[in-house]
Protein backbone atom coordinates (compact mmCIF):
# COMPACT_ATOMS: atom_id res chain seq x y z
CA UNK A 1 0.00 0.00 0.00
CA UNK A 2 2.93 2.57 0.99
CA UNK A 3 3.30 5.41 2.97
CA UNK A 4 3.98 9.05 2.69
CA UNK A 5 6.06 11.15 4.47
CA UNK A 6 5.56 15.23 5.42
CA UNK A 7 8.71 16.72 4.87
CA UNK A 8 11.15 20.43 4.61
CA UNK A 9 7.59 21.46 7.55
CA UNK A 10 5.15 20.22 4.60
CA UNK A 11 6.57 22.48 1.73
CA UNK A 12 6.94 18.66 0.55
CA UNK A 13 5.41 15.21 0.63
CA UNK A 14 7.06 11.69 -0.33
CA UNK A 15 4.94 9.47 -1.58
CA UNK A 16 6.29 5.56 -0.93
CA UNK A 17 4.72 2.91 -2.93
CA UNK A 18 6.10 -0.58 -4.38
CA UNK A 19 9.37 0.47 -2.64
CA UNK A 20 9.67 3.54 -5.18
CA UNK A 21 9.61 7.12 -3.65
CA UNK A 22 8.61 10.13 -5.71
CA UNK A 23 8.30 13.75 -3.83
CA UNK A 24 5.92 16.11 -4.78
CA UNK A 25 5.59 19.92 -3.77
CA UNK A 26 2.91 21.02 -1.62
CA UNK A 27 2.30 24.23 -4.11
CA UNK A 28 1.92 21.45 -7.21
CA UNK A 29 -0.44 19.40 -5.28
CA UNK A 30 -2.50 21.82 -4.02
CA UNK A 31 -2.88 23.49 -7.62
CA UNK A 32 -3.53 20.19 -9.34
CA UNK A 33 -6.53 19.11 -6.46
CA UNK A 34 -9.18 17.81 -8.16
CA UNK A 35 -12.05 18.49 -5.68
CA UNK A 36 -15.26 20.69 -6.86
CA UNK A 37 -14.04 23.74 -5.84
CA UNK A 38 -10.89 24.05 -8.05
CA UNK A 39 -11.99 22.02 -11.08
CA UNK A 40 -15.10 22.13 -13.05
CA UNK A 41 -16.83 19.07 -12.52
CA UNK A 42 -18.14 19.51 -15.97
CA UNK A 43 -15.52 20.18 -18.12
CA UNK A 44 -12.75 19.49 -15.58
CA UNK A 45 -11.36 23.49 -16.11
CA UNK A 46 -9.36 25.11 -13.36
CA UNK A 47 -12.14 27.30 -11.61
CA UNK A 48 -9.03 29.45 -9.23
CA UNK A 49 -6.11 30.88 -10.56
CA UNK A 50 -2.41 30.57 -8.32
CA UNK A 51 -3.03 34.18 -7.08
CA UNK A 52 -6.29 32.25 -5.14
CA UNK A 53 -3.78 29.84 -3.20
CA UNK A 54 -1.63 31.30 -0.36
CA UNK A 55 2.00 31.53 -0.87
CA UNK A 56 2.86 29.71 2.44
CA UNK A 57 0.81 26.87 1.27
CA UNK A 58 2.09 23.33 3.35
CA UNK A 59 0.92 20.32 4.07
CA UNK A 60 -0.67 19.79 7.97
CA UNK A 61 -1.46 16.43 7.65
CA UNK A 62 -1.40 13.79 5.19
CA UNK A 63 -2.63 9.55 5.39
CA UNK A 64 -2.63 7.23 2.64
CA UNK A 65 -5.31 4.83 2.91
CA UNK A 66 -4.88 1.03 1.43
CA UNK A 67 -7.30 1.84 -1.83
CA UNK A 68 -4.56 4.06 -2.27
CA UNK A 69 -6.93 7.52 -1.61
CA UNK A 70 -4.48 9.84 0.09
CA UNK A 71 -5.96 12.65 2.20
CA UNK A 72 -3.85 16.22 2.15
CA UNK A 73 -4.61 18.72 4.60
CA UNK A 74 -2.97 22.31 3.36
CA UNK A 75 -2.70 25.00 6.14
CA UNK A 76 -3.33 28.01 5.67
CA UNK A 77 -6.31 27.46 3.80
CA UNK A 78 -7.28 24.31 6.24
CA UNK A 79 -8.70 22.55 3.31
CA UNK A 80 -8.39 18.87 3.02
CA UNK A 81 -8.82 17.18 -0.49
CA UNK A 82 -8.03 13.29 -1.44
CA UNK A 83 -5.66 12.20 -4.08
CA UNK A 84 -4.94 9.47 -6.07
CA UNK A 85 -2.03 8.00 -5.66
CA UNK A 86 -2.08 6.25 -8.99
CA UNK A 87 -2.45 9.34 -10.94
CA UNK A 88 -0.08 10.77 -8.99
CA UNK A 89 2.56 8.09 -9.85
CA UNK A 90 1.69 9.14 -13.18
CA UNK A 91 2.22 12.34 -13.53
CA UNK A 92 5.30 12.53 -11.08
CA UNK A 93 8.24 14.24 -12.05
CA UNK A 94 10.43 13.47 -9.18
CA UNK A 95 13.72 11.71 -10.58
CA UNK A 96 13.88 12.65 -14.41
CA UNK A 97 16.76 13.59 -15.75
CA UNK A 98 17.46 15.96 -18.40
CA UNK A 99 18.57 14.45 -21.82
CA UNK A 100 20.60 15.01 -24.29
CA UNK A 101 19.45 17.80 -26.50
CA UNK A 102 17.77 16.55 -29.62
CA UNK A 103 15.72 13.84 -27.56
CA UNK A 104 12.13 12.90 -28.95
CA UNK A 105 9.33 11.23 -26.47
CA UNK A 106 9.04 7.72 -26.57
CA UNK A 107 5.86 8.12 -28.10
CA UNK A 108 7.87 8.95 -31.58
CA UNK A 109 9.70 6.54 -33.70
CA UNK A 110 12.16 7.26 -35.75
CA UNK A 111 12.55 5.36 -39.05
CA UNK A 112 14.58 5.01 -42.55
CA UNK A 113 14.20 2.99 -46.04
CA UNK A 114 13.48 0.43 -43.74
CA UNK A 115 10.07 1.48 -42.86
CA UNK A 116 8.86 0.83 -46.70
CA UNK A 117 7.92 -2.65 -45.35
CA UNK A 118 5.08 -1.51 -42.70
CA UNK A 119 3.95 2.13 -44.23
CA UNK A 120 0.80 2.75 -41.68
CA UNK A 121 -2.22 2.19 -44.26
CA UNK A 122 -5.75 1.76 -44.33
CA UNK A 123 -8.72 2.50 -46.64
CA UNK A 124 -10.88 5.65 -46.26
CA UNK A 125 -13.93 3.92 -45.78
CA UNK A 126 -12.72 1.78 -43.12
CA UNK A 127 -11.41 4.83 -41.45
CA UNK A 128 -14.98 6.42 -42.00
CA UNK A 129 -16.87 3.71 -40.58
CA UNK A 130 -14.55 1.97 -37.49
CA UNK A 131 -13.18 3.93 -34.50
CA UNK A 132 -11.06 1.07 -33.79
CA UNK A 133 -9.39 1.19 -37.12
CA UNK A 134 -8.79 5.35 -37.12
CA UNK A 135 -7.76 5.03 -33.55
CA UNK A 136 -5.08 2.54 -35.30
CA UNK A 137 -4.12 4.66 -38.16
CA UNK A 138 -3.80 8.36 -36.65
CA UNK A 139 -1.74 6.23 -33.94
CA UNK A 140 0.79 5.56 -36.34
CA UNK A 141 0.73 8.75 -38.03
CA UNK A 142 1.36 10.60 -34.58
CA UNK A 143 4.34 7.79 -34.15
CA UNK A 144 6.12 7.80 -37.61
CA UNK A 145 5.10 11.04 -38.91
CA UNK A 146 3.10 10.04 -41.97
CA UNK A 147 0.55 7.40 -43.38
CA UNK A 148 -1.24 6.47 -46.72
CA UNK A 149 -4.92 5.83 -47.45
CA UNK A 150 -6.31 3.88 -50.24
CA UNK A 151 -9.99 3.10 -51.63
CA UNK A 152 -10.73 6.68 -51.60
CA UNK A 153 -13.69 8.80 -54.03
CA UNK A 154 -11.95 9.88 -57.27
CA UNK A 155 -13.51 13.44 -57.25
CA UNK A 156 -12.78 17.04 -56.91
CA UNK A 157 -12.14 18.16 -53.21
CA UNK A 158 -12.20 14.25 -51.85
CA UNK A 159 -9.43 15.02 -49.78
CA UNK A 160 -11.37 16.87 -47.31
CA UNK A 161 -12.78 13.40 -46.58
CA UNK A 162 -9.39 12.63 -45.09
CA UNK A 163 -8.99 15.83 -43.02
CA UNK A 164 -12.81 15.14 -41.79
CA UNK A 165 -11.28 12.12 -40.23
CA UNK A 166 -9.74 14.66 -37.77
CA UNK A 167 -9.42 17.83 -37.75
CA UNK A 168 -9.89 21.35 -39.86
CA UNK A 169 -8.72 22.41 -43.25
CA UNK A 170 -6.39 25.09 -42.89
CA UNK A 171 -6.79 27.74 -45.53
CA UNK A 172 -3.95 29.54 -46.90
CA UNK A 173 -2.81 31.91 -49.90
CA UNK A 174 -2.84 28.98 -52.14
CA UNK A 175 -6.51 28.58 -51.38
CA UNK A 176 -8.54 25.84 -49.21
CA UNK A 177 -7.07 23.20 -51.55
CA UNK A 178 -4.02 23.49 -54.32
CA UNK A 179 -4.22 21.59 -57.41
CA UNK A 180 -0.82 19.81 -58.19
CA UNK A 181 -0.20 19.14 -61.67
CA UNK A 182 1.81 20.45 -64.93
CA UNK A 183 1.08 24.18 -65.56
CA UNK A 184 2.54 26.23 -68.52
CA UNK A 185 3.28 28.70 -66.51
CA UNK A 186 4.44 27.87 -63.22
CA UNK A 187 3.91 30.13 -60.38
CA UNK A 188 5.83 27.63 -57.86
CA UNK A 189 8.15 25.11 -59.10
CA UNK A 190 5.23 22.64 -57.07
CA UNK A 191 3.52 22.86 -60.68
CA UNK A 192 6.53 21.75 -63.17
CA UNK A 193 7.49 18.12 -64.30
CA UNK A 194 10.70 18.69 -62.19
CA UNK A 195 11.89 16.48 -59.57
CA UNK A 196 11.63 17.86 -55.99
CA UNK A 197 14.44 17.41 -53.35
CA UNK A 198 12.05 16.89 -50.44
CA UNK A 199 11.17 19.40 -48.11
CA UNK A 200 8.94 20.39 -45.61
CA UNK A 201 6.29 22.63 -47.08
CA UNK A 202 5.63 26.15 -46.12
CA UNK A 203 8.49 27.19 -43.98
CA UNK A 204 7.85 30.49 -44.63
CA UNK A 205 4.72 30.64 -42.38
CA UNK A 206 4.28 31.42 -38.82
CA UNK A 207 3.22 28.97 -37.86
CA UNK A 208 4.46 26.51 -40.35
CA UNK A 209 1.50 24.00 -41.57
CA UNK A 210 1.75 21.04 -39.38
CA UNK A 211 -0.29 18.45 -41.58
CA UNK A 212 -0.45 18.53 -45.40
CA UNK A 213 -2.62 15.80 -46.66
CA UNK A 214 -1.74 14.97 -50.68
CA UNK A 215 -4.39 13.18 -52.78
CA UNK A 216 -4.08 11.90 -55.98
CA UNK A 217 -7.39 12.28 -59.00
CA UNK A 218 -5.33 11.12 -61.83
CA UNK A 219 -2.00 9.48 -62.32
CA UNK A 220 -1.33 7.95 -65.83
CA UNK A 221 2.16 9.96 -66.42
CA UNK A 222 4.93 7.93 -65.58
CA UNK A 223 7.22 8.23 -62.53
CA UNK A 224 6.45 10.87 -60.54
CA UNK A 225 6.79 8.29 -57.16
CA UNK A 226 6.27 10.25 -53.74
CA UNK A 227 8.77 9.88 -51.52
CA UNK A 228 9.29 10.47 -47.43
CA UNK A 229 11.95 11.36 -45.12
CA UNK A 230 12.10 11.25 -41.74
CA UNK A 231 13.67 14.97 -40.53
CA UNK A 232 14.15 14.10 -36.87
CA UNK A 233 16.11 10.49 -38.13
CA UNK A 234 17.77 13.03 -40.77
CA UNK A 235 18.76 14.90 -37.58
CA UNK A 236 19.74 12.16 -35.02
CA UNK A 237 22.14 10.73 -37.76
CA UNK A 238 23.63 14.25 -37.92
CA UNK A 239 23.91 15.15 -34.77
CA UNK A 240 25.45 11.38 -34.73
CA UNK A 241 28.11 12.10 -36.98
CA UNK A 242 29.03 15.85 -36.01
CA UNK A 243 27.36 17.59 -32.78
CA UNK A 244 28.53 20.72 -33.76
CA UNK A 245 26.75 20.44 -37.24
CA UNK A 246 23.69 19.79 -35.11
CA UNK A 247 24.31 22.62 -32.82
CA UNK A 248 25.00 25.11 -35.60
CA UNK A 249 21.57 24.45 -37.34
CA UNK A 250 19.69 24.08 -33.65
CA UNK A 251 21.09 27.28 -32.47
CA UNK A 252 20.92 29.96 -35.63
CA UNK A 253 17.88 30.81 -37.35
CA UNK A 254 17.26 30.29 -41.09
CA UNK A 255 15.11 32.59 -43.15
CA UNK A 256 12.66 31.80 -45.41
CA UNK A 257 10.73 33.58 -47.95
CA UNK A 258 7.57 33.12 -50.49
CA UNK A 259 6.66 36.15 -52.69
CA UNK A 260 5.63 34.46 -55.81
CA UNK A 261 2.23 36.02 -56.64
CA UNK A 262 1.01 39.36 -56.37
CA UNK A 263 0.15 40.76 -52.69
CA UNK A 264 1.81 38.32 -50.74
CA UNK A 265 5.21 38.34 -49.43
CA UNK A 266 5.48 36.10 -46.30
CA UNK A 267 8.37 35.31 -44.48
CA UNK A 268 9.66 33.27 -41.31
CA UNK A 269 12.63 33.40 -38.63
CA UNK A 270 13.37 30.00 -37.65
CA UNK A 271 16.20 27.32 -37.18
CA UNK A 272 16.42 24.53 -39.55
CA UNK A 273 16.40 22.14 -36.06
CA UNK A 274 13.72 23.38 -33.49
CA UNK A 275 14.49 22.82 -30.37
CA UNK A 276 12.16 23.16 -27.29
CA UNK A 277 13.63 24.95 -24.22
CA UNK A 278 14.93 21.75 -22.63
CA UNK A 279 16.07 20.33 -25.45
CA UNK A 280 13.24 18.13 -27.28
CA UNK A 281 13.73 18.10 -30.66
CA UNK A 282 9.77 19.79 -31.98
CA UNK A 283 10.29 20.46 -35.59
CA UNK A 284 12.44 20.50 -38.95
CA UNK A 285 12.21 23.14 -41.46
CA UNK A 286 13.92 22.27 -44.63
CA UNK A 287 13.23 24.15 -48.10
CA UNK A 288 15.68 24.99 -50.48
CA UNK A 289 13.31 26.66 -53.12
CA UNK A 290 12.53 29.39 -50.37
CA UNK A 291 15.23 29.71 -48.25
CA UNK A 292 16.09 33.31 -47.88
CA UNK A 293 19.44 34.65 -47.05
CA UNK A 294 20.50 33.73 -43.98
CA UNK A 295 21.51 36.85 -42.24
CA UNK A 296 21.08 35.44 -38.17
CA UNK A 297 24.57 33.49 -38.56
CA UNK A 298 27.74 35.29 -36.90
CA UNK A 299 30.50 35.60 -39.59
CA UNK A 300 32.77 33.67 -37.48
CA UNK A 301 29.66 30.54 -37.49
CA UNK A 302 28.77 31.32 -41.03
CA UNK A 303 31.14 29.12 -42.85
CA UNK A 304 30.14 26.23 -40.68
CA UNK A 305 26.65 26.49 -40.55
CA UNK A 306 26.69 26.23 -44.64
CA UNK A 307 28.77 23.37 -44.42
CA UNK A 308 25.92 21.99 -41.84
CA UNK A 309 23.21 22.72 -43.90
CA UNK A 310 25.14 20.91 -47.35
CA UNK A 311 25.74 17.90 -44.41
CA UNK A 312 22.24 17.88 -43.64
CA UNK A 313 20.82 17.81 -47.28
CA UNK A 314 22.96 15.43 -47.92
CA UNK A 315 21.37 13.27 -45.12
CA UNK A 316 18.29 14.02 -46.58
CA UNK A 317 19.34 12.82 -49.73
CA UNK A 318 20.32 9.41 -48.86
CA UNK A 319 18.78 7.12 -50.73
CA UNK A 320 18.95 4.86 -47.04
CA UNK A 321 16.63 7.16 -46.05
CA UNK A 322 13.66 7.52 -47.78
CA UNK A 323 10.45 5.43 -48.39
CA UNK A 324 8.75 5.53 -51.80
CA UNK A 325 5.45 4.89 -52.88
CA UNK A 326 3.44 5.97 -55.50
CA UNK A 327 0.06 7.10 -55.60
CA UNK A 328 -2.92 6.04 -57.15
CA UNK A 329 -6.12 7.87 -57.92
CA UNK A 330 -8.23 7.64 -54.68
CA UNK A 331 -5.28 7.15 -52.57
CA UNK A 332 -3.76 9.75 -50.79
CA UNK A 333 -1.24 10.35 -47.91
CA UNK A 334 -0.69 12.55 -44.85
CA UNK A 335 2.66 13.88 -43.14
CA UNK A 336 3.53 15.70 -39.74
CA UNK A 337 5.07 18.59 -41.63
CA UNK A 338 7.07 19.53 -39.19
CA UNK A 339 8.71 16.45 -38.64
CA UNK A 340 8.38 14.11 -42.33
CA UNK A 341 10.25 15.60 -45.97
CA UNK A 342 8.28 14.76 -48.59
CA UNK A 343 9.42 14.87 -52.47
CA UNK A 344 8.07 13.93 -55.78
CA UNK A 345 10.57 12.17 -58.23
CA UNK A 346 10.68 13.42 -61.71
CA UNK A 347 7.94 12.60 -64.14
CA UNK A 348 7.32 12.45 -67.92
CA UNK A 349 5.13 14.70 -69.64
CA UNK A 350 3.45 12.11 -71.35
CA UNK A 351 0.20 11.42 -69.68
CA UNK A 352 -1.31 13.31 -66.84
CA UNK A 353 -0.44 13.39 -62.75
CA UNK A 354 -2.87 15.72 -60.39
CA UNK A 355 -3.11 15.41 -56.93
CA UNK A 356 -5.16 17.97 -54.72
CA UNK A 357 -3.27 18.55 -51.58
CA UNK A 358 -4.48 20.82 -48.52
CA UNK A 359 -3.50 21.66 -45.00
CA UNK A 360 -4.50 20.77 -41.77
CA UNK A 361 -3.02 21.19 -37.90
CA UNK A 362 -1.90 18.45 -36.08
CA UNK A 363 -3.02 19.18 -32.55
CA UNK A 364 -6.55 18.22 -34.08
CA UNK A 365 -5.15 14.96 -34.98
CA UNK A 366 -3.83 14.65 -31.47
CA UNK A 367 -6.78 15.28 -29.77
CA UNK A 368 -8.83 13.08 -32.13
CA UNK A 369 -6.51 10.36 -31.62
CA UNK A 370 -6.49 11.23 -27.43
CA UNK A 371 -9.93 11.36 -27.42
CA UNK A 372 -10.58 7.90 -29.66
CA UNK A 373 -8.16 6.48 -26.79
CA UNK A 374 -9.47 8.27 -23.55
CA UNK A 375 -10.67 5.37 -21.15
CA UNK A 376 -14.39 5.12 -20.70
CA UNK A 377 -15.97 6.73 -16.99
CA UNK A 378 -15.60 4.39 -14.28
CA UNK A 379 -19.54 3.39 -13.75
CA UNK A 380 -19.58 2.56 -10.21
FE1 LIG B 1 5.60 20.11 -50.93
Amino acid sequence: MGTVTILDEGKIIALERSGKTLRFHAMWLRDNAWDDATRSSSNGQRLIALRDIPADTHVSAAHLSSDGKLQLTFAPENKTIGFDAGWLSAHAYDGRALAAPGWVPETTELWDSGLMNRVPIAELPALQREENVLAGWLGEVARFGFGKLTGGPIEDGALFDVVDLFGYVRETNYGRKFEVRTEVNPTNLAFTGLGLQAHTDNPYRDPAPTVQVLYCLESSAAGGENMVVDGFRAAHRLRAENQRFFDLLATYCARFEYAGEAGVRLQSRRPMIELAPDGELIGVRFNNRSMAAAVDVPFDDMADWYAAYRRFGEIIDDTAMEVTFRLEPGEAFIVDNTRVLHARKAYSGTGTRWLQGCYADKDGLRSRLAALQAQPEPTS
